[in-house]
């Protein structure tokens, strides 16, 4: 394990070539041979950005120089094959990723590359989903044992929790002193509730029911994510198919937990 600065940004720089080879073959998939699937490869080429954009701020953090060198694109002749080069570029982060956690010391460098990986989990799940839709199989549905209005009832509590919740980090992210942590910000935050608010909006708007903004509920994070265990404790029982996103979503929550309660630059410090 390094606290070694120098070390740290050499590996964190490794990652950074590969967030910025996937954002370039992603695009490159979804406006050409993946275009059936393009909006949502395309979201998943915006996780990638925005790990970059971490990494380099960590980088910087260290006093290193964040590497943006263009990588080399591989023309890809099908959809098929375009697929198969995503699935295979996200078993190799997410390799990579945890060999660097098992190698840099800093706890915060750390708690920053396991929040990466939740993402890259969940792409790999998403490509495999496109792989399977390609070749006729079912879309991972179950039918749910539960009413429509009880589930509606449940993901609409998230939702209104999920709207307070960007109001409030963007609010401190305009009005408030900027704190410079190590990958996220307030804004970021934002950014995170707005994806949790669009997923779980998705999910009513899946069983015919809208998404309603008014009834807000403010919480503190803690209480967030008490509702997310406890939304997750029923779709275990009865909605099977909701909890790759509950738990992607948890992971992110337990991540604004740690990251909001670390105090700023420590990076680099034994
Ligand atoms: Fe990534
Ligand atoms: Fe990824
Ligand atoms: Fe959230
Ligand atoms: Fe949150």
């Amino acid at each position: 394990m390094t606290y070694d600065r120098r070390e740290q940004v050499r590996l964190l720089n490794q990652d950074i070539i590969g967030e910025h080879d996937a954002i370039l073959h992603y695009l490159t998939h979804a406006w050409t041979v993946a275009y059936q699937f393009g909006p949502q490869i395309e979201q998943i080429a915006k996780d990638e950005m925005r790990h970059l954009k971490w990494l380099a701020h960590t980088i910087v953090a260290l006093q290193g120089v964040p590497d943006l060198s263009t990588p080399a694109v591989i023309p890809r002749a099908s959809l098929e094959e375009a697929l198969e080069s995503d699935i295979n570029a996200e078993k190799v982060a997410i390799a990579q990723y945890k060999e660097h956690i098992a190698a840099i010391a800093d706890r915060e460098v750390q708690d920053l590359l396991q929040r990466i990986v939740v993402d890259e989990e969940d792409h790999l799940r998403l490509f495999h989903g496109f792989r399977d839709r390609q070749h006729g199989k079912p879309w991972g549905q179950e039918n749910s044992s539960e009413s429509v209005n009880d589930a509606a009832g449940k993901l609409q509590l998230l939702v209104s929790i999920e709207y307070q919740q960007v109001i409030g980090y963007l609010f401190s992210s305009f009005i408030g002193i900027h704190r410079r942590s190590v990958g996220m910000d307030d804004e970021d935050r934002a950014i995170d509730e707005m994806k949790h608010l669009g997923w779980i909006g998705q999910q009513m708007a899946n069983l015919g029911q809208s998404p309603l903004f008014g009834n807000a509920v403010s919480v503190h994070e803690e209480s967030e994510m008490t509702q997310y265990l406890n939304v997750r404790k029923w779709a275990s029982e009865c909605q099977h198919q909701l909890l790759p996103l509950l738990d992607r979503i948890i992971q992110h929550e337990r991540y604004q937990m740690q990251s909001i309660a670390s105090d700023g630059w420590t990076v680099g410090k034994p």
